[in-house]
């Protein structure tokens, strides 16, 4: 058990990024209803999680995390989240033929509502008006009265979270994610995209090895591993008071877990040691994120992972880097070497989107190239440090928008305009996500190669 630590001991440390409610009552009111609803996620749930990623800690698998920047209440149906799973389950097929190792699939889903900013307020023309935080606080419209955080919200959410969650484990566990059905992931759009013949022939090699299995009497019917999947869920925890009132103690093992999602992060922006953040995630159980931006020194890094992970626990941590395309050469490899020195256990995961944000045509986008350019260095960065490019953290949806230019389809900074969806941050449509985890695929591919080449001699 955490020292000196109980469920609100961040309230009595300094905090960033709270909303300013109106009337704190009725925020306390919410919170105590919010106490008393059940749990989204279990214990044993977390901890299967941890397990699994405490393998890629060990060099024995790939975290493929992803999902929506912000989930919204307006975008909030069977149709999304399906069309998200699809493309998902496509990416993790990619890339566990390219890694051949376990891909461990976690979701930026059914939780991701808060999003710290910037700024405190946002100007359009001569108004300025406090900035939107995501729809567990306030609305997205432009308007005074929208921008005012409001607790029933919050109710809200945790309601979207149960009922999205519901969908998501009907489709890992009910047949949607048999692997049978390979060929069916393939989307409407990404059918006649540049990436569909690539998958096609990947799915064909799956359904060839799944016929010879079936020959020798191996069938999803008998063997849960080819009809089932385990996804997990993931939300940066920015909200400590939803957090607090879903922090629950686990009957078998009398710790605490964080009930929201299976994992919680925390951003860039709220990593501050002594701060609440920091206090409220150390002493729960769950597997954990920690964003790594530039501001992130060697000796930062180890006293936060003192903090979050005083027993050096295989899968509790993953560091997740996001350092920009031209940044990550000269932050990674220090980190990396002040891990490696003090031989604390982490997953080391890149997130190759929050730092390659620019504005074009008024549009915040992220040119693809860039992505892949962020993702390519941190694979190199670890192969020369003899570390293990432990997995990839992306904001991505399974529909055709238009919100990050390039992939092979060639979006330009005129094709913004067409169908740019997202409630926060550019995501990478369907085929802009598929051609990432092929491109990843052929990474691992090589690296394997190499590998084999060093122990053959
Ligand atoms: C995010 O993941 O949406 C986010 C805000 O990231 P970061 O904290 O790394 O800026
Ligand atoms: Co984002």
């Amino acid at each position: 058990m955490a020292q000196n630590w109980t469920p609100t001991s961040w309230r009595h440390k300094p905090i960033q990024q709270v909303p300013d409610y109106p009337d704190l009552a009725a925020l306390a009111a919410t919170e105590e209803r919010l106490a008393k609803f059940p749990p989204l996620v279990f214990a044993g749930e977390a901890r299967r999680l941890k397990s699994a990623l405490a393998n890629v800690a060990d060099g024995k698998g790939f975290l493929l995390q992803g999902g929506d920047c912000a989930e919204s209440f307006a975008e909030h149906g069977a149709d999304t989240i399906r069309d998200f799973f699809r493309a998902f389950l496509q990416m993790a097929v990619v890339l566990t033929f390219g890694a051949q190792q376990p891909v461990v699939k976690v979701g930026r889903i059914a939780g991701q509502f808060a999003k710290p900013r910037s700024s405190n307020t946002e100007k359009q023309g001569d108004v300025s008006l406090p900035s939107y935080r995501g729809d567990i606080i306030n609305g997205i419209e432009f308007t005074e009265e929208a921008r005012i955080p409001n607790p029933e919200r919050q109710i809200m959410a945790y309601r979207q979270s149960a009922a999205t969650l519901n969908l998501l484990r009907a489709f890992a566990m009910g047949g949607y994610a048999n692997l049978d059905n390979v060929h069916q992931w393939m989307l409407g759009f990404v059918k006649d995209s540049p990436q569909a013949e690539r998958y096609r022939k990947l799915a064909d090699r799956i359904s060839e090895t799944m016929d010879f299995m079936k020959a020798i009497g191996i069938t999803p019917e008998s063997n849960p591993n080819l009809r089932e999947t385990d996804f997990f869920t993931s939300h940066e925890a920015l909200l400590l008071g939803y957090e607090q009132a879903l922090t629950r103690v686990d009957s078998t093992s009398g710790d605490w877990y964080a009930t929201s999602g299976h994992m919680i992060w925390i951003g860039d922006r709220t990593r501050q040691a002594d701060h609440a953040h920091i206090e409220y995630c150390r002493g729960i159980k769950n597997p954990l994120g920690l964003k790594c931006g530039p501001s992130l020194t060697g000796d930062g890094l180890l006293e936060l992972i003192d903090l979050l992970n005083p027993s050096n626990e295989a899968g509790r941590l993953t560091l997740i880097c996001r350092f920009g395309h031209d940044k990550v050469a000269d932050n990674l490899p220090k980190l990396i070497r002040a891990v490696e020195r003090e031989g604390k256990k982490v997953v080391w995961s890149c997130d190759p989107m929050h730092g390659n944000t620019i504005t074009l045509n008024n549009y915040k986008t992220r040119p693809f190239e860039r992505i892949l350019s962020e993702v390519e260095s941190f694979f190199q960065i670890h192969r020369a440090e003899g570390t293990h490019p432990g997995g990839i953290h992306i904001e991505m949806t399974g529909n055709d928008v238009t919100e990050c230019t390039g992939g092979a389809r060639a979006l330009s900074g005129d094709d913004l305009a067409d169908r740019y969806h997202t409630h926060c941050d550019p995501r990478l449509n369907a085929d802009q996500a598929l051609e990432l985890a092929f491109l990843l695929a052929e990474r691992m591919k090589g690296g394997r190669d190499e590998k084999r080449m060093v122990v053959n001699g």
